[in-house]
């Protein structure tokens, strides 16, 4: 595993505190959406972190549905856990997903795909635990050059905590090519029904919290001295200064890509 994931409890508290709040959260619908759910399915959330996706997704589905989270990291599986106590949390990694063949009607993948080391291996394994004609969502970034916010401030970060940052910040942005999405889902066996970028936005009240979330609260952050940090911070307000609004907030844009497939009949 990559370090980006040896997430401490305390990470994962923040992690559902900050960055749920201010960028995941919003794609969730979305995702789920896109599943096309009705009561009474079965859903798997490959992934699902501290769980917003399989929470939103059980409120689709209902009492008579099925919801499943399922992560690498036991510290994102407890925060779920707390949230939700009702739905099922199961750890196992995306490489051998734990579930007999077609045991979901929809397998929704958010913000995760990138972290992948094969992702053509991962996405097979989700075609393989979807039932025939159900459907596979896998919620992805674009690439950084088409982020007009991120771009900028990975180049910030880049420029005081070295290339090793650019590397640790730019994963997120590494599986948003819209023709790899497709080959990896008919790679998989799967019906590509769309690609979809929709465009959201990262809203922070400072330019300071988006250096506290985006750097000091993952791994990068126990590496860079306070020195360094503050330095991030004053040239991330220069960076990001047309992206302050009247109300002295910041709201960085942020483009997605949404994959979605079906598995084919029998
Ligand atoms: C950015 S988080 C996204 C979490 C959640 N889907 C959301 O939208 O909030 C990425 C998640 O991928 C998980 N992850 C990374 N590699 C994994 C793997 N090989 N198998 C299962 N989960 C993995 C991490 O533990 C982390 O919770």
């Amino acid at each position: 595993m990559t370090e980006t994931f040896q997430i401490s409890p305390a990470q994962a508290e923040v992690y559902e505190t900050l960055f749920v709040p201010a960028l995941f959260g919003q794609w969730a619908p979305l995702v789920v959406e896109a599943a096309a759910l009705s009561p009474g399915k079965r859903v798997l959330d490959v992934a699902c972190g501290t769980g917003v996706v399989a929470r939103t997704a059980a409120a689709r589905v209902g009492p008579g549905g099925t919801v499943v989270g399922v992560d690498l990291n036991q510290a994102m599986l407890d925060v779920a856990a707390r949230v939700a106590p009702d739905l099922t949390w199961l750890q196992g990694d995306v490489a051998a997903l734990p579930f007999p063949d077609g045991s979901f009607d929809a397998v929704l993948c958010q913000s995760s795909l990138m972290f992948f080391p094969d992702r053509a291996a991962a996405v097979a394994q989700m075609a393989r635990v979807t039932a025939p004609d159900g459907r596979v969502v896998v919620q992805t970034y674009a690439p950084l050059d088409q982020q007009p916010g991120y771009g900028p401030f990975v180049d910030v970060v880049a420029r005081h905590a070295g290339d090793d940052a650019r590397t640790l910040l730019g994963a997120y942005w590494s599986a948003g090519d819209a023709g790899e999405l497709r080959r990896l889902a008919e790679g998989a066996g799967l019906r590509v029904l769309g690609v979809d970028s929709p465009t959201g936005v990262a809203r922070f009240p400072s330019v300071a919290s988006v250096v506290d979330t985006e750097v000091r609260a993952t791994p990068l952050g126990d590496r860079l001295s306070e020195e360094s940090l503050d330095r991030i911070t004053a040239d991330a307000e220069a960076a990001l200064g047309r992206f302050r609004t009247g109300r002295g907030d910041v709201e960085l844009p942020l483009c997605a890509r949404v994959l979605v497939a079906q598995r084919r009949e029998e």
